[in-house]
């Protein structure tokens, strides 16, 4: 792991830390925010490219609207107004989207300085203390995001504790376009989902409670469609495209989700061990000056977030995002790349056995 100073904004000096797993697969990682700023992934010609959006400037990262690569929390999505109430205490939220709150709030962990911790070439471990109270949020957080690099996979480990109850909901905020981030829309990308059921939302994007089956829907992604059937969906017209939490129905030894790249020379599947996946095909990104002079259009990427149901903290029927002293949080997720050949490969040998 190698860190150099990447630059200033409000929150203060950011620092970028690079690592590796030897066989071409490297991250780099800011401080603000614990965000990827780039993946570098080799295919099997050879061809090394960068899945990932991204700003070359810290100012861009906090002023940003998109969260590109960021980890997001105290809860990613979306909590509907004024806030919530836990063992029968409320707490009022600052809102940062209309009256609710999306992401954390306006100074939610994106655009906090997170402490890089000492680790070896092939991780970054970042740590961050959230006091009582903020953006809201109730008990003194200790959050710790660990990238780790193995032989073909990124994998994002999380690990919190608190000392008084409150809620959690961590995701990282990837835009992915496995062509490369500077290549046009993701439309010809294939995306399947492992998902039975999704959670409708009203006209603020904030979660009605019901938990409805994909099966019949242009939401049915069990098997693949291309990204571009779903940007232009007559459904999807409000979202542009997918802006929806998915109910994940595997378990997190089958890929929530599969990605693949037009030309067929690279995949992404992800694994995780979080119930459910926001799936954003990035509808609103609009023209953002992106990396090394790239810019970057609407559905220029896809965002695989995976995370708890948003606005748990209203539907009972969700799955809880309590978090209490003495507990201690703990999730994964891994997106595993791979070249088209390799899978054939291995499909290959698996017959010949
Ligand atoms: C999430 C939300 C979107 C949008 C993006 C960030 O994916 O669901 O509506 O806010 O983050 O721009």
């Amino acid at each position: 792991m190698s860190m150099q100073y990447f630059g200033s904004c409000p929150a203060g000096e950011v620092h970028e830390l690079t690592i590796s797993n030897g066989r071409g697969l490297e991250a780099k990682v800011l401080s603000l925010g614990a965000t990827l700023r780039s993946l570098l992934v080799t295919d099997e010609s050879g061809r090394r490219r960068d899945v990932v959006l991204g700003y070359d400037s810290a100012e861009e990262y906090f002023f940003g609207e998109a969260y590109f690569g960021a980890t997001v929390g105290r809860f990613c999505n979306r909590i509907a107004a004024p806030g919530f109430e836990l063992d029968g205490k409320c707490f009022v939220l600052p809102p940062n989207e209309g009256k609710n709150q999306l992401h954390g709030g306006p100074f939610g962990f994106s655009r906090q300085i997170w402490t890089p911790l000492p680790a070896g070439e092939d991780r970054a471990v970042f740590r961050l203390i959230s006091p009582d109270g903020d953006m809201g949020f109730p008990g003194n957080l200790m959050v710790q995001v660990t990238y780790r690099l193995t032989e073909e996979s990124l994998v994002i480990e999380y690990e919190a504790e608190t000392d008084a109850p409150t809620v959690l909901n961590l995701t990282n905020h990837s835009y992915f376009n496995l062509s490369g981030h500077e290549s046009g829309s993701v439309g010809g990308h294939r995306l399947k989902l492992t998902a039975d059921f999704f959670t409708p939302t009203d006209e603020q994007m904030i979660p009605t409670g019901e938990i409805r089956p994909v099966s019949g829907s242009v939401l049915d992604l069990r098997t693949e469609k291309t990204v571009g059937e779903l940007i232009s969906a007559p459904e999807l017209k409000t979202t542009q495209g997918l802006d929806h939490n998915f109910v994940l129905s595997g378990s997190d030894a089958v890929p929530a989700a599969w990605l693949k790249a037009p030309d067929g020379t690279l995949s992404a599947e992800v694994y995780t061990d979080r119930p459910a996946i926001q799936v954003y095909t990035a509808g609103f990104l609009g023209n953002v000056p992106g990396k090394n002079g790239a810019v970057y259009a609407d559905h220029q990427g896809i965002c695989l977030e995976t995370q708890g149901f948003p606005d748990a903290v209203h539907h009972p029927n969700f799955p809880s995002p309590v978090l209490r002293a003495g507990e201690v949080w703990r999730s994964r997720t891994e997106y595993r790349f791979r070249g088209a050949s390799r899978v054939r490969r291995r499909k290959a040998v698996m017959i010949r056995i």
